[in-house]
């Protein structure tokens, strides 16, 4: 498997972090939004820790859905605290070597048998140990933030780090930086926008997916292992991608089948290549209207105000549950709409995200663009099968 490495955009993102950069204020923290399985850990991981590194920056990095088992607020401890060891270490052998129980780390009076473990230590204070420890500024990676709002340690989580920032940083001095991904546009928001939101006033970036450049990268591959091939016909690639949602997993793939030996393929196999993505852009559609149409009449009409409400969507408001009467033909009370998202939440994959304040969004943002191409085509709501019972709720 190959990992093409994005240099360019780390290094910009790095200035970026580091009030370099002309305009914008990703000091303050930068939020990046990209569909899921585009690359956003990949690159995070790959090429946005390695630059900082490089730049001398100590890099902690958590993904929220690792363990979505676990609660987002005590993962984000974990792992400051996995960085914090090995600097406490240094500091606790220092200490006891020269006798003392205590140390005092930049106005923080630490006790030295405690040394390694951070219970007891806020957020803020576990990361200020970090920073003045090793003499370097700290960046903390949170990827897939927008999971720290569906729980309420994860939401003090987010509000603890915004006030770190504020304690750490001093105008012209970046201590302290904060970039946050998400596979949801809509869901990160909801840590900038509102007045009560952690991040107020921070906008989110779309992190731009791979683009020309990465197509290039692999038709060079192509063209270096099969000279036969040449020249690789890049317009093309570059449209299969975009076809595959420009995931770069199931791109490679296909172009691994297209390209094999195996293949009975006669001609080229760019016009293949670009089949393939049809098909595969077909059949995530046919799934995602199955599972519609699998739900029950309350489930889908719930699901259905969703999509077309957005981030406006209220589940219980007078408008929403007449949509729901005039939808399933009866009507529907909140508690039951309730029941309803609650189900849609619990099955697995989940289709429905509720947040720790008890907003609901669609789990998937791809529903979305299925729903709008199909409502553009005059195809909503999907019509169950030629002989297919409607299902009811009970
Ligand atoms: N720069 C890249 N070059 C090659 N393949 C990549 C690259 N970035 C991502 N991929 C492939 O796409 C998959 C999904 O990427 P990932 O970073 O997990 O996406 P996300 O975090 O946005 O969901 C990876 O497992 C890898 O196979
Ligand atoms: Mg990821």
């Amino acid at each position: 498997m190959i990992a093409y490495h994005r240099t360019a955009l780390a290094q910009d993102l790095v200035a970026a972090l580091q009030g370099k950069a002309l305009l914008g204020d990703a000091h303050n923290g930068l939020f990046l939004a990209a569909p899921r399985r585009t690359g956003k850990s990949t690159f995070l991981q790959g090429d946005l820790r390695p630059a900082l590194e490089a730049a001398g920056v100590v890099v902690v990095y958590v993904d929220l859905w690792a363990d979505t088992r676990r609660d987002p607020g005590a993962l984000i401890a974990e792992a400051i605290a996995r960085a914090l060891e090995p600097q406490l270490g240094l500091v606790a052998r220092t200490a006891r070597r020269a006798g003392l129980d205590k140390v005092k780390l930049g106005g923080l009076e630490v006790d030295t048998s405690k040394i390694g473990k951070t219970d007891g230590l806020t957020l803020t204070e576990a990361l200020r140990l970090l920073q003045e420890s090793a003499g370097q500024p700290v960046a903390l990676i949170i990827d897939e933030a927008q999971h720290a709002l569906t729980s309420e340690a994860g939401e003090a989580a987010m509000t603890a780090l915004k006030s770190a920032r504020d304690q750490l940083n001093e105008p012209g001095l970046v201590n302290l930086m904060l970039v946050m991904s998400g596979s949801d546009r809509d869901k990160l928001l909801r840590l900038v926008n509102t007045a009560g939101a952690p991040f107020y006033g921070s906008q989110i970036q779309r992190m731009p997916p791979l683009g020309p450049d990465f197509i290039a990268h692999v038709a060079g591959l192509i063209e270096g292992q099969r000279p036969e091939l040449k020249p690789v016909d890049q317009g093309l690639l570059q449209q299969a991608f975009e076809v595959f949602g420009q995931r770069p997993q199931f791109f490679m793939a296909a172009l691994g089948q297209v390209l094999s030996p195996l293949a009975a393929i006669t001609g080229r196999f760019e016009p293949a290549l670009l089949e393939a993505a049809q098909q595969q852009q077909t059949q995530d559609e046919t799934q995602m209207e199955s599972d519609y149409l699998g739900l029950k009449p309350t489930e889908q009409a719930v699901l259905w105000r969703m999509l077309e409400q957005g981030p406006r969507y209220r589940p219980y408001d007078a408008e929403a549950l007449r949509f729901y009467r005039d939808k399933t033909g009866h009507p529907v009370n909140a508690a039951q709409a309730q029941r309803a998202l609650e189900s849609l939440r619990q099955r697995m994959p989940a289709l429905v995200w509720k947040s720790a304040r008890g907003e609901y969004a669609v789990e998937d943002a791809a529903m979305h663009r299925w729903f709008e191409k199909r409502s553009q085509e005059g195809q909503w709501p999907p019509a169950p099968p030629q002989g297919g019972l409607p299902l009811s709720d009970d």
